[in-house]
């Protein structure tokens, strides 16, 4: 479907998310021909730049990470005419005559306007947005995270630019959404007859998700410091994976249908009490340590306060209450310098009821499958096979499914895929009000346990898988993270 004319506003539009993901994807975007000849794109902030000053910055901070601008500088500049930067205290109502200027007055145009700024002024933006009359009813907003830092703010958020856009308006992203194969996920799972019926506590033993990153904080930590694991990675990113996997079939890929029952997934995760706070959840923090072969420091040595308790690993057992998951354990985890830069979800079925072979079952692994979602993007199937001879022997075999050679098509990142989407007004991928209040509803207990108990999250060297007590936590359940076993 080719896209209509847009201006596209981008609040925060001389920042770090902008340059490095925002701004790239949009160029990405433009070199392939899918942005309409009027596409526009202003970029809005507080330096007062010139426009030749914040070429030059685009130029230093944005184009680095931008694939193919170097071999195509004239497309990289063809790009840099639909830019234009404006700017405004995007507080103050009093400031916005310039974006009024800056943007076109036709009607038939799809305004979109990016909140690429902290959360605190995302509803202060949309009310001067309204009362200046830049927003009307053919404009979409988008929101990135953190939606929030608890359940109260969350719903503060919703209902204050609800005041100035309908839902259908609202694109809260969540940039997992946008990865290819948690697309694919939802290929696998309902593109497919096989894996449906197998699909639930009858079949499956447990299910892991993790998201690991070999990245410290780096120059994030004023943010990071304040946010913590839970809230950056765990009350989105892996909950939404989760929701993917656990979800029942939606009537169709349109958006409500999706979100309905994302929505239910979220409703039913069980409830947390002082037990299951204390004994399922695990949080930890980085000391100095090693990570591929690099020394490395400790968090509270990158610019954290010497006394923060802020985590950078959590790993939480959730169950989900409903007749196809009761008595399935999720674990989830995700971790700053951990051993590995990796982000899979495995699916482990239950193992052979009885062998017929004369190998003892124990020998049996059972079978499982990986979804990896970064750095590879594949499938694998571990099934038991026997090995060739006169012998009846079986051991463990992988079928792989690698996506990139598969299909040797070229890649859009999740940015890219998602502004399209948002230019298309296709909100699917993104999450809705009632979805982001529910993560809350669960997660916040935990962090209200955190703040009573004022503990100390555990140490774990960077370089390392996170706490031991992480792996005591699914080895209570007589089961093993993937990577340790
Ligand atoms: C962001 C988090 O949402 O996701 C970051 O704020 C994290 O802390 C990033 O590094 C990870 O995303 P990806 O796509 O690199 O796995």
């Amino acid at each position: 479907m080719a896209l209509a004319d847009f201006d596209i506003v981008l609040f925060g539009g001389g920042g770090d998310l902008a340059m490095r993901k925002l701004l790239p994807a949009l160029f990405a975007r433009d070199r392939d021909g899918h942005l309409p000849p009027g596409a526009r794109i202003i970029c809005a902030g507080r330096h007062h730049w010139s426009r030749e000053e914040f070429l030059n910055v685009l130029e230093t901070n944005a184009r680095p990470h931008v694939a193919a601008a170097e071999t195509q500088p004239q497309r990289w500049q063809a790009f840099c005419e639909r830019v234009q930067y404006v700017a405004l205290d995007a507080t103050d109502p009093a400031a916005y005559e310039p974006l009024i200027q800056a943007m076109r007055p036709d009607s038939e145009l799809v305004r979109v306007f990016y909140m690429a700024t902290p959360p605190a002024l995302f509803s202060r933006i949309c009310h001067n947005l309204a009362d200046v009359g830049l927003a009307n009813e053919r404009s979409r907003v988008v929101l990135e995270k953190p939606l929030g830092r608890d359940l109260a703010s969350a719903r503060q958020i919703n209902a204050e630019v609800g005041k100035v856009f309908n839902e259908s308006q609202i694109y809260r992203i969540d940039h997992y959404l946008g990865k290819e194969t948690v697309q694919n996920l939802l290929a696998l799972r309902f593109g497919n007859v096989l894996f449906e019926p197998l699909w639930r506590r009858e079949f499956i033993s447990d299910v892991q998700i993790t998201i690991a990153e070999e990245l410290g904080v780096g120059n994030r930590i004023e943010y990071y410091d304040t946010a913590g694991a839970l809230r950056d990675m765990l009350q989105n990113h892996l909950l939404q994976l989760l929701c993917i996997v656990a979800m029942e079939p939606p009537l169709s890929v349109q958006a409500d249908p999706v979100r309905d029952e994302k929505l239910k997934v979220l409703r039913s995760l069980k409830r947390f009490n002082q037990t299951t706070l204390a004994q399922n959840i695990v949080r930890g923090q980085y000391r100095a340590g090693h990570v591929g072969g690099i020394a490395v420091p400790g968090y509270r040595q990158e610019g954290a306060p010497p006394d923060s308790r802020t985590e950078t690993f959590v790993a939480v057992k959730a169950e989900i209450d409903t007749w196809r998951w009761a008595g399935v354990p999720f674990y989830l985890r995700t971790g700053k310098r951990m051993a590995d830069q990796l982000a899979e979800i495995v699916v482990r079925f239950k193992a052979l009821p009885h062998s017929i072979f004369a190998q003892p079952s124990s020998t049996f692994q059972p079978n499982c499958l990986v979804i990896s979602l970064q750095p590879e993007e594949g499938l694998q199937l571990n099934l038991m096979a026997k090995t060739p001879g006169d012998r009846m022997r079986l051991k463990p075999v992988e079928l792989e499914l690698d996506f990139r050679e598969q299909f040797k098509m070229p890649r859009m990142e999740a940015y890219e895929r998602l502004l399209l989407d948002v230019l298309r007004g296709q909100l699917t991928l993104f999450m809705r009000s009632d979805e982001l209040e529910a993560a809350w509803e669960w997660v916040e207990p935990i962090l209200n346990y955190w703040e009573q108990e004022q503990t100390e999250p555990l140490p774990y060297s960077a370089g390392t898988w996170g706490p031991a007590a992480a792996s005591a936590l699914i080895g209570r359940d007589g089961l093993q993270w993937r990577e340790e076993a």
